[in-house]
């Protein structure tokens, strides 16, 4: 098993530190938080773990233009196009729905950045997809571009190794601490974090870690199936040590809410938990929903008593910058 080449990007090791005061607040319950968010500012997030690997096969294959797909408050889109211009490179988004009026939050970055972008109804994008992005492929050839196709969330064999990676140095961390053995938590929607994060247990078992993920798109068999596959091909492309059918999937079920990046009461209820006690921010697509699985687990004994409970902040701040009056509008929360 040999580590694919990394183009450094991230600020690393991120922190992992104790809530004390939320813990306190909730019956000193043990709740840690791995604090992913701050990889770096216009990279912040889980995506730049991913495409320190992309990236570097990239640039190895001397392309000029990543290309890739999102919604326009895509983080992944924003570190993607952030990366492309501190590299020298173009970014190219294919993005759906077409944002309204209002340039906001991580698309805003995007434009900043310089990224080209091609927008699409969401309907049409998905009943087209493939067509749609070989010929924006060959467009940008046919411009005399050598263009990189970068899967949405960056979840492909390659960007896996983020999370294997990020594993290595959790689990360094938590041996530094003195903690043996802890439940992680981790919000999924391409999976990619979540698929990392289980091979990089299975490779580094000195702690004992239960892993739990947090669906915010889409339904646990859909998350099964893709996680699965790519696991799988992860394991193949880099001859892992591991046997596919032994990696168990557990999952912590009912926070998508409405729908993928539609915010809800309790996801602003937890945003708003953690400023207030913390100061550290969360968002309305990813974090905010998947932190409801922690104050749930704390607050009805199977998370953080016998052994501490990690969440896995993935970034996402600019998104709140997206849905403002969202943020202020719910006013039936505890306490105010
Ligand atoms: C802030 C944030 N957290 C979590 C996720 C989910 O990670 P993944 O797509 O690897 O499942 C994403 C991306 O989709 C994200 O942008």
């Amino acid at each position: 098993m040999q580590e694919p080449e990394r183009q450094i990007l991230a600020t690393l090791p991120t922190p992992l530190i104790r809530l004390e005061r939320l813990g306190l607040s909730l019956g000193d319950a043990q709740i840690w938080m791995k604090r992913d968010d701050l990889t770096g500012l216009e990279f912040s997030g889980n995506k730049i773990r991913k495409l320190e690997y992309i990236v570097a096969d990239a640039l190895s294959r001397g392309c000029d233009t990543l290309v890739t797909e999102g919604t326009c408050q895509s983080n992944h889109c924003r570190a993607t196009a952030a990366v492309c211009a501190r590299l020298g490179l173009k970014s190219a988004l294919l993005i759906r729905p077409e944002p309204s009026k209002e340039i906001l939050g991580n698309h805003l970055l995007d434009v900043l950045f310089g990224a080209q972008t091609w927008f699409y109804s969401s309907d049409h994008f998905n009943a087209n997809r493939e067509e749609i992005v070989q010929a924006v492929l060959a467009e940008l050839k046919d411009a005399g571009r050598k263009p990189r196709w970068v899967p949405m969330g960056a979840s492909e064999p390659l960007g896996c190794w983020g999370y294997i990676r990020a594993v290595t140095e959790l689990i360094n961390q938590l041996k530094d601490l003195g903690i043996t053995e802890c439940d992680v938590i981790v919000p999924v929607s391409s999976g990619g974090t979540y698929a990392g994060t289980l091979l990089g247990t299975h490779l580094n078992r000195s702690v004992d870690v239960r892993l739990w993920g947090v669906p915010v798109s889409d339904d646990i068999d859909h998350h099964k199936r893709e996680i699965t596959q790519l696991c799988s091909q992860t394991v193949d492309e880099f001859e892992l040590p591991i046997e596919p059918p032994d990696l168990r999937m557990q999952f912590l079920e009912g926070y998508v809410g409405d729908g993928y990046a539609i915010p809800n009461a309790a996801a602003i209820r937890a945003i708003r938990l953690l400023a207030r006690t913390e100061g550290i921010i969360l968002d309305p697509v990813y974090t905010g929903k998947a932190f409801c699985a922690v104050l749930d687990g704390v607050q009805d004994g199977r998370l953080g008593r016998d052994r501490p409970v990690i969440f896995i902040h993935t970034g996402g701040i600019f998104s709140d910058f997206a849905w403002p009056q969202t943020l202020l509008k719910n006013t039936s929360l505890d306490g105010e």
